[in-house]
């Protein structure tokens, strides 16, 4: 519809020539930065709660949800980056999965694999050897780098614990085994953390120094932070976490993403993790720590605001964007 650069172009009036530029204003207030580390593990969020998450101000730029089925429409997949996820074996060898996942928009550039192989199913994870996620994953999961899409997939995220790590080398032993040369192929880490800032940060170098610290590799493994933090907290110590947690994590260079735990409303919140963690209260209004993560009061979030109007307001103001748009298009191509 962008009128031609030929002779009749000059014939335009300057008016109209500015109700151009509208919708390119406008449509860039509505897009999210894609440079963001942060996103959300998403976990059914309600209507008005995903307009916050989604509003223009919103720093989110990713999400996932433990699983290779996207949640559209709530969330489209223009506004996120939607990470599937292969959560254990079952699924890295069913061809739904595959499926799944070639069917994904050009948006959705990762993978992530192996849900805490090292935690038990009641907490989630997928309570795999160290020598079949191996296997299976060098079977399954490693060929979506070299097929036709290529894929950028992640290593298995372990727990936070100390298991986690040694998981993680009876694993890497696994993979040279198999491979000699190459073990399991990896492009990122994907690190879970419950618990105060210091542990986060010590967590996180000793991963680093794991994958990075005797490496060949040109390029460090980039982090990222799939699920973290503070249980059983209260709800100053929680967002006393967060905000220390959030500029630590945006300024370090080997961390990439990073996802709180999480985005529900306290009654959805689990037993274990308590009910500080949740960014939106009962009533789907922002908790303290929900206006934190969203950048607060500098992105124009604040506590107790509720979704409906100012992401309805967004969403309308990009349909305004197009419609001038296409209207403004019309009425140049009749007027040739
Ligand atoms: C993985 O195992 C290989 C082969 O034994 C070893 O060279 C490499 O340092 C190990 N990597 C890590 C991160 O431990
Ligand atoms: C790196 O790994 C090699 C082989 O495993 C080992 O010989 C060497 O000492 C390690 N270097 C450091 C700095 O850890
Ligand atoms: C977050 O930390 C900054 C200093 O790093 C402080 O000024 C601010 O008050 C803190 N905000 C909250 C909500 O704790």
């Amino acid at each position: 519809m962008a009128p031609h650069t030929s002779s009749k172009s000059r014939r335009i009036p300057h008016a109209a020539l500015a109700l151009l530029f509208l919708p390119v204003f406008f449509s860039v207030t509505v897009s999210q930065d894609t440079n963001s580390k942060r996103g959300i593990a998403y976990m059914n969020t309600q209507g008005p709660d995903n307009a916050l998450l989604l509003s223009s101000q919103s720093p989110l730029s990713w999400y996932y949800n433990w699983s290779p089925y996207p949640n559209t429409p709530q969330i489209p997949s223009d506004d996120l980056e939607f990470i599937p996820l292969i959560h254990g074996i079952d699924g890295a060898e069913d061809q739904q999965t595959a499926d799944a996942i070639n069917r994904l928009p050009s948006s959705s550039r990762h993978i992530l694999s192996f849900n805490e192989p090292d935690g038990t199913r009641d907490s989630g994870g997928s309570n795999i050897e160290p020598e079949d996620a191996a296997r299976a994953y060098n079977d399954h999961i490693a060929p979506y780098r070299n097929g036709e899409r290529k894929w950028l997939i992640s290593h298995p995220s372990t727990t936070g614990s100390p298991n986690g790590l040694d998981w993680l080398q009876r694993f890497n032993a696994s993979c040279y085994e198999i491979d000699e040369e190459n073990g399991c192929p990896t492009d990122f880490i994907a690190v879970h953390w419950y618990g105060a800032f210091d542990g986060l940060a010590s967590w996180l170098g000793t991963l680093d120094e794991f994958y990075n610290g005797n490496t060949s590799r040109s390029e460090p493994l980039r982090i990222w932070v799939t699920e973290m933090a503070l249980p059983q907290a209260d709800v100053d110590a929680t967002v006393a976490m967060m905000n220390q947690t959030l500029p630590y994590l945006d300024q370090l260079d080997y961390v990439e993403k990073y996802s709180w735990f999480g985005a529900f409303r306290t009654d959805d919140a689990n037993e274990w993790t308590g009910d500080s963690v949740a960014l939106f209260d009962d009533d789907g209004g922002l908790t303290n720590l929900g206006a934190l993560y969203l950048g607060g009061e500098a992105n124009g979030f604040r506590t107790g605001q509720k979704g409906d109007v100012e992401g309805a307001a967004a969403h309308l103001h990009a349909n305004i964007g197009l419609i001038f748009s296409l209207l403004v298009g019309a009425v140049l191509f009749l007027s040739r």
